[in-house]
Order: C-alpha cells, then structure tokens, then sequence
C-alpha cells in the first residue's frame, strides 16, 4: 500500500515551550498557531511486507541514524508494532537550506500518509494526537487556519489534541513575513531547549503560570479577528518563551544579531503606524505578524536588517491532506 499526503507549516502566536509528560510528548502549557500557505511538505508512505527495514530520504537525501529511527518510530506509533517496512519519501516546497525546514510539517505529512498507507481512516482529532507524539507542533499542522493545541494530563496520550479556531479564509489577510537570516549557526533542537529550560531555568514557572492568560487573550483577539491585541499577545509569548530559555543554565540562546535587530525594526514601523509584531521560535530568523495590506513595508523592513538574506510572506493555510492512495 501507498500514499501521498501534504502538511502546511506553522508558526505559534502563543507559543508551545516544555512537556507536562515526555514519554507521550503532552504539552505543559498550550498554544495557538497559525498554519501557513506556501511552505508545504509532501510526503509519501509506501509499505512492504518484504522489506526488512525503513528507509527515509527527504529532498532526494536518504538519512540514516536519528532521524530515521524517529520517523520508524513514528511509523510503529500509528501502525503498530507489527506493521510492514516503509519507504518513506519527503520533499519540502522551501528550501531546506533556509532552516525552516520543520517538524511540524513533516510529522504531520507522515502521519497521514502513513495511517492511510496502513488502511487506517482516521479523523483529524486522532490524526492530531499521533501527529503531536511525534512533534508537539505537528498536531497544529494537521489543521488549517489558526490552530489551538490544548495542554495535556500527564499520563493520559489523548489529553491534548488540535482544534480549528479560524478557517484560512475566515481570515484571509492576515500574514506572517519571514526574515531568513544568513548564517545558520547549529541550534539546539526545540526538544532539548525546552527540556533543558524545564529543568534549569528560574524563570520557567512563571513562564508556566501565564502561558494559560496569554492564550485566553489570544483566542478573544482571534474570535474578533483583532490584529492589534493578537500581535500583542505574540510577541509577548515570544519574548516570554526566550526570556526562560535564556534563564537556563546554561543559557539557550536561539537570538542572534540580526533576530534582535529584526524586533527593533518590527516595532518601529510600528511606532510609525504599521501593524506589524514580532515572533521568533527556536532559530535565529525574524518574523512578523500583520495585514496584507502592509506586507511590502514589512518585508522591506526586515530585509534591511544586517544578516537577514531574504524575506518570505505567507498567508494562511489548509489543514494536511491526503493526496494520492493506492494499492
Ligand atoms: C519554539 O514541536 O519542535 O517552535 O514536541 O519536542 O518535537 P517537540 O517540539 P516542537 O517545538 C516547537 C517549539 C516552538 C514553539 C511552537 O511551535 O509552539
């Protein structure tokens, strides 16, 4: 059996940042997120009961070592542990090379086309939980639009799964603009950076103790489509979501130059009267929520930053989908 399926990125408002339960991956506080158009990962599941092994290439690169043993992982979560081999083959629409390459996307795409693969029609709220046992993140891609992940009951896997706040066209101007810095130092997966800030940083329980206001906020600002108190609530949980991280010990440090001259730039302009706030995860790339109407402007802000190479804009996106089944 085979099958092809696609996932959309995404990018949280309301940031996810540690687990209440690693062994099922549930999130310790939730988060909100908006899927992307355009920045789209394709992925093909074909299985074999005469293989005696996985294989993964993405981009037309077969990995071995870890990220394989994630993805089989992943593959026995939703099949089971007596399912047949795989091939899994994945193409990502943006370059890999950019750092955005994501997660999120992938485990999503993977999930589809592996549970249809398998014979398995499954919905997307089953689709969200095993999606988000592989990423945290990739539970959110499942759906399109702007995406709530709940938080998660320790020892229960079905504890927090993925909602549709807001279909893409429910509101279609609003953008994300990407700032894609040039030099890609190595970082410190997201997995581990929120690990290690769970268990250093001083800061990480206030971070936990707002997280649930900072959603609240988030999901009134969506409900009456309000860029202004959206935009706030983001770059707050951004800056809150670094602001434990560098409290760890030692620091996580995802900022870089350009990320910082990248949220300078972003508040001037608006101080200048554009609607534009700053949102940055685990990497050093600038980004900005704002309107349609101000996209230029605001690429061509983030563009003049020192160290960013090029800029991205991405309006909302459809949930992941099932592409292509056969025997
Ligand atoms: C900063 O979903 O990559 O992008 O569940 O460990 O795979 P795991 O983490 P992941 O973390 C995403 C962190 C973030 C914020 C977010 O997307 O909410």
């Amino acid at each position: 059996m085979r099958a092809l399926a696609e996932a959309r990125t995404n990018i949280a408002l309301v940031k996810y940042w540690g687990k209440c339960d690693p062994q099922w991956n549930l999130p310790a506080v939730p988060s909100l997120s908006l899927t992307l158009d355009g920045l789209t990962t394709r992925t093909e599941v074909w299985l074999d009961r005469q293989w005696t092994a996985d294989s993964l290439i993405v981009n037309d690169v077969a990995l071995h070592g870890a990220p394989l043993e994630r993805a089989s992982r992943h593959l026995d979560r939703v099949l089971g542990p007596t399912r047949p081999r795989a091939r899994v083959t994945s193409w990502n629409s943006f370059p890999t090379a950019s750092g955005l390459a994501s997660s999120a996307s992938a485990f999503a795409a993977l999930t589809v086309a592996a549970a249809a693969a398998g014979g398995l029609h499954l919905d997307a709220e089953r689709l969200s939980i095993l999606a988000r046992q592989g990423s945290g993140s990739a539970a959110r891609s499942i759906l399109g639009g702007i995406v709530v992940l709940g938080v998660g009951t320790p020892g229960q896997p079905d504890s927090a799964r993925a909602t549709q706040l807001c279909a893409p066209e429910d509101w279609p101007a609003l953008r994300l603009v990407l700032g894609i810095v040039s030099e890609e130092p190595k970082d410190t997966p997201s997995t581990d950076g929120m690990n290690h800030t769970a268990m250093t940083s001083p800061y990480y329980g206030p971070w936990l103790a707002a997280a649930p206001g900072d959603l609240r906020q988030a999901v009134e600002a969506v409900k009456k489509r309000d860029l202004e108190a959206l935009g706030t609530v983001a770059e707050r949980s951004a800056l809150r979501m670094h602001a434990s991280a560098l409290a760890a010990d030692p620091a996580v440090v995802y900022l870089r130059g350009a990320t910082v001259e990248g949220l300078h730039a972003i508040r001037a302009l608006r101080a200048a009267g554009v609607p534009a706030w700053f949102t940055c995860d685990a990497g050093p790339h600038p980004k900005a929520l704002t309107d349609a109407r101000y996209v230029a402007q605001v690429a061509a802000a983030l563009a003049r930053v020192d160290g960013v190479r090029r800029t991205l804009s991405a309006a909302p996106g459809a949930g992941a989908r099932l592409l292509e089944e056969a025997p």
